[in-house]
């Protein structure tokens, strides 16, 4: 399985903020899938860096973005993705949203949504490190049937 954790944000491409939401969103996926190759990148919250990542995504199995979903007027994430991808996977969002508003209303901040770009899922999470640590976690017993039923880029 090829995984791309995708970090948007202005300060942490800028330098001025050492991104911590995407290495933890790493090691978390390196424990959960001892096999699967995992990248990792950084990126503005410009619509054009996201575009061009979601479009050279083939091959890659699973793009997780974090960051870039709440109400601040840099923050569309959810759009590019939607915009990208060929069809929704709404589920995923609602599951995230759901498990997350169990532990704080804040959650209805986060506008992420989730899609595929072929046979790419992409998924947007939060960019808080609590946020993504904990979306990560339920996300990650449903990546290999999500892969397996995807048919898997790489293949
Ligand atoms: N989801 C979980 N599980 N836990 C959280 O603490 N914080 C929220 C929300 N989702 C939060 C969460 C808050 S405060 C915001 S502003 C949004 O995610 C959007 O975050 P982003 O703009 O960094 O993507």
């Amino acid at each position: 399985m090829e995984i791309l954790v995708c970090t948007i944000s202005d300060r942490a491409a800028r330098g001025e903020y050492r991104d911590e939401s995407g290495p933890r969103i790493e090691s978390l996926l390196r424990e959960a899938l001892p096999g699967a190759a995992i990248r990792r990148t950084i990126i503005s919250d410009e619509p054009d860096e996201l575009r061009r990542v979601l479009r050279k995504s083939h091959g890659v199995d699973v793009i997780l973005t974090t960051g870039g979903t709440g109400l601040g007027p840099r923050d569309n994430a959810p759009e590019v993705t939607l915009e990208v991808c060929d069809r929704q996977v709404p589920g995923i969002a609602e599951l995230l949203r759901l498990r997350s508003l169990e532990q704080t209303g804040n959650a209805a901040l986060s506008r992420g949504a989730a899609g595929m770009l072929g046979r790419t899922l992409v998924v947007n999470l939060p960019g808080s490190v609590r946020a993504s640590d904990f979306c990560t976690r339920q996300l990650l017993p449903l990546l290999p049937h999500a892969v397996e039923m995807s048919g898997g880029a790489g293949h």
